[in-house]
């Protein structure tokens, strides 16, 4: 029996930051040991938010290179940008007519956007791009055109996963047969929020991030920055009540997690030495994947044939699917 398909994608809007990896990145790996991977940048998708054309090279390189560096193998993931798949495009179109404008208005980046617009007095159409607006028709293209089984997402995508199904749902009640594959969004609850720097949860909008393959001495500025109390050195301090300890619990060993947590109500250590112990297992942890994404980015050709070669075997697929709907659909003229 073939596998079952897990696809998923990632927008190149800038470097992955520690929360993007454990809660997106490594899952995502351990998923394509037992399923059939597609991974993809979605660079069509931040076309929405980048316009400078050398960002937007630049963060599909970096994106590509850090899949690469954390351990994803082109042998057995496919591995492509959404740009290099134009059948996306005409799916999109095509289920254009199938998705209503009630079903957009519900999305949650637009309704962000247009009640931002409304607390600030702006017309409610203000920085609303038609990109912006149909952003969950391309996403279920992207899904849809290869017969996803699984779209492992955080939480906040899966509101456009199940926009996916809506849309596919109804192309297969209009033609009276299963054309599309009906998604389901896999969330994996084990893998915990990532705090950043202030204790929030650490996402690009609070710039707050440990961006995952910093130089060596950045990273240590950042362990620097974490925000802790006011304690002095003597004092006992509580490692269950403390950023620092909380992003340390995330890499330390059992055994290394027990050693800090006694230094740390022992009193006698000071949040310097705690922030010193982070740095050191994080960067014992990073150093190998870090060394492989400079290698990657530092040779771009490498990453350049990889993703080329991915592409042409993610058309093939798309093309065989836009084949069959066109046939169904009535476009089929010879
Ligand atoms: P950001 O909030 O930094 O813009 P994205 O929304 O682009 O991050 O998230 C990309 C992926 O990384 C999603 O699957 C999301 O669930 C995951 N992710 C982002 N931030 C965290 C975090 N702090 N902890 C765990 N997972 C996260
Ligand atoms: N919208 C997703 C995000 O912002 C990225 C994405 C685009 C995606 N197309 C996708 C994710 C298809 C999964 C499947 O994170």
């Amino acid at each position: 029996m073939s596998k079952e398909i897990a696809l998923t994608g990632i927008k190149p809007t800038g470097m992955p930051h520690l929360g993007n990896y454990l809660g997106a990145i490594k899952p995502a790996l351990a998923l394509a040991e037992s399923y059939e991977a597609r991974f993809f940048i979605a660079d069509y998708h931040s076309l929405n938010t980048i316009k400078n054309p050398e960002d937007l090279r630049n963060y599909t390189y970096e994106i590509a290179a850090c899949w690469l560096a954390c351990g994803l193998d082109p042998e057995k993931v496919l591995i492509y940008r959404q740009s290099d798949v134009p059948e996306t495009f005409e799916l999109t179109t095509m289920i254009m007519a199938f998705t209503s404008k009630g079903l957009m208005n519900r999305a949650h980046a637009y309704k962000a956007q247009v009640d931002q617009n409304r607390a600030k007095g702006k017309p409610e159409d203000h920085n609303v791009n038609m990109g912006l607006f149909t952003y969950p028709v391309l996403m279920a293209a992207d899904i849809l055109l290869f017969d996803a089984n699984y779209v492992p997402v955080g939480k906040d995508q899966v509101q456009h996963i199940e926009m996916a199904v809506d849309i596919a749902q109804a192309v297969n009640r209009n033609y009276k047969q299963e054309l599309l594959t009906l998604p389901k969004p896999f969330v994996s609850e084990s893998t915990q929020v990532v705090i950043g720097s202030d204790g929030r949860k650490m996402s690009k909008s609070y710039d707050n991030t440990i961006p995952l393959f910093i130089p060596e001495k950045k990273l240590k500025k950042l362990c620097n920055k974490i925000i802790t109390n006011s304690q002095t050195v003597e004092e006992p301090k509580d490692p269950d009540n403390c950023n620092v300890f909380t992003l340390y619990k995330l890499f330390a060993t059992d055994a290394q997690q027990a050693a800090l947590a006694a230094r740390y109500r022992a009193g006698g250590m000071g949040w310097g030495e705690a922030k010193a112990e982070l740095f050191n297992v994080l960067n014992a942890k990073i150093s190998p994947m870090r060394e492989r994404y400079n290698e990657l980015m530092a040779d771009k050709s490498s990453i350049d044939k990889i993703l080329s070669d991915g592409g042409v075997k993610a058309r093939e697929l798309a093309a065989a699917k836009i084949k069959s709907l066109r046939k169904v659909m009535g476009f089929d003229f010879l």
